[in-house]
């Protein structure tokens, strides 16, 4: 992986040596018992994270987190039509990103038979959007509206690692609500269909404890696992456990890429390279806009992952390459002409998927020809998107614009988790390489505090009292 037309590999070669340090360093990080202050926040546990939950399954079987992971998902699986999650940052994108990359492109879409029983996934808590949460109000209230049939059953996870997110519980007390009117305030369904997902304190246990969980019915996202580094905790793998992903060949792949890391050498190592080129492209070459050009919409989730993985970990002191996810061949026809002929800040990542799941669709032949296809009738869809894919590259080639290619062979559960272990794992790098630290979100407590200011500030209504929307708020 070089930046093409950019970095020969005669560049990177001096890099080498400062790029073993610093995986040195990160490796090394893992074991520190009292870190020095100049590296705190410091939030290693996403590194082995994924061998951990496996050998504890191996060991401790259904007692393991991992183990409760499918138990709970199990019950949600057999009991629920529907699921919605709720969460925000990396208690949202890391699992919005394995849905929608791994499962069908219109699974909630799907006839229960085609879904083979899996619940459809809604996320929610990720915003304050009043009318599209009140749209999923009223979509589960009216889950059971056909009187022959029977009603159906849905379910909540709520994820959020502090447990004070407003985002997130606000919209769980909505939806909470919501679920007490539907299975009644004291049925014991309620406890049944919820799950809390956390970290091991917090106002969210509380509360989940004060509902009736047991810490056996709370998941939790571990203390040295940063938000947006947890999707291989419940908070990534209990939806996609829920709608059957299969979350052991994800940690699989997780646990393969984070030992490569550790083993291999630059060459063979994706981690370095992908962090050794960009970290160039950004300091060196001004290239300050990161662009992850995905060839396949089902990836456009991992790239808004991806954004805010960058942004929080390497967008501080005044520093750091802004993301911006593109999905391709869609947005040649917009974003293209930037990319192609405007300002030279930009560097390209394409993210292209080798092998498709079906067969490809073929262009056809027609009788009469009117659109002028039929010189292309005996290409597929693959050939039309690597057609497009080579011909943007030649494009950045004429014109001198940096580009890096990622290759996955396939989509499935251990190439995705490879390659999200990867990314986690290269941003770390590249915060060391460029004295950043990547853990840590300081600039996101700052709308925190003041919304919270504002909202103090602010009377609350009488009781019974409906703002008028018409006089604004
Ligand atoms: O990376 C982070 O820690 C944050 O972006 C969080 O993921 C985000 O703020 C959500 O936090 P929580 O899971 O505590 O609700």
């Amino acid at each position: 992986l070089q930046a093409k037309n950019f970095l020969s590999p005669e560049r990177l070669e001096p890099m080498r040596t400062l790029l073993n340090a610093v995986r040195g360093q990160v490796a090394a990080e893992r074991e520190l018992q009292n870190p020095p202050a100049k590296l705190l926040p410091l939030q290693p546990g996403f590194i082995d994270l994924p061998q951990k939950m496996l050998d504890q399954l191996r060991r401790k079987g259904d007692a393991s987190e991992l183990g409760k992971i499918n138990r709970i998902s199990a019950r949600l699986r057999e009991n629920c039509d529907r699921v919605v999650v709720l969460g925000i940052g990396g208690s949202y994108l890391g699992a919005r990103a394995l849905f929608d990359a791994l499962c069908h492109t219109y699974h909630n879409e799907l006839p229960p038979k085609m879904r083979m029983g899996k619940p459809r996934l809604y996320f929610e808590g990720n915003n304050f959007d009043n009318d599209s949460l009140q749209d999923l109000l009223e979509l589960l209230e009216n889950t059971c509206v056909e009187p022959d049939l029977p009603a159906e059953r849905w379910g909540i996870v709520v994820a959020s690692k502090s447990g004070g997110t407003l985002e997130t519980a606000a919209a769980y007390r909505a939806v909470r609500a919501e679920a007490a009117k539907y299975y009644g305030p004291k049925s014991p369904l309620l406890r049944q269909m919820i799950v809390p997902v956390t970290g091991p304190k917090g106002k969210l246990r509380d509360l989940a404890r004060a509902e009736g969980h047991t810490d056996d019915d709370i998941l939790t996202v571990p203390d040295d696992v940063g938000g947006r580094f947890s999707v291989f905790t419940a908070a990534g793998l209990l939806p996609a456990a829920i709608v059957g992903l299969d979350i052991r060949a994800i940690l699989l792949g997780a646990a393969a890429m984070t030992k490569r890391f550790l083993e291999e050498p630059f060459d063979r190592n994706p981690v370095l390279q992908f962090a050794a080129v960009n970290h160039l492209m950004n300091e060196e070459y001004h290239k300050s806009t990161r662009v992850l050009g995905v060839w396949t919409k089902k990836l456009e989730s991992v790239g808004q992952w991806y954004d805010q993985l960058l942004a929080e970990s390497l967008g501080k002191t005044g520093r750091g390459p802004t993301p911006l996810t593109t999905v391709l061949s869609r947005d040649l026809h917009s974003r293209g002409q930037q990319l192609q002929d405007g300002a030279r800040d930009k560097v390209v990542n394409n993210l292209f998927v080798r092998t498709n799941r079906h067969p490809p669709i073929m262009v056809g032949m027609s009788d009469r020809n009117e659109d002028d296809l039929n010189g292309i009738s005996r290409k597929g869809y693959p050939d039309l998107l690597q057609a497009a894919f080579q011909g943007t590259s030649q494009g950045y080639l004429e014109t001198a614009r940096p580009s890096a290619d990622l290759v996955l062979p396939v989509l499935t559960e251990h190439t995705i988790g490879q390659l999200l272990q990867m990314l986690m794992l290269a941003t770390v790098v590249e915060g060391r390489l460029a004295n950043i630290n990547p853990y840590g979100q300081p600039g996101v407590e700052v709308y925190k505090k003041n919304m919270m200011a504002v909202l103090k500030a602010t009377p609350n209504l009488p009781k019974g009292e409906v703002r008028d929307q018409a006089k604004g708020v």
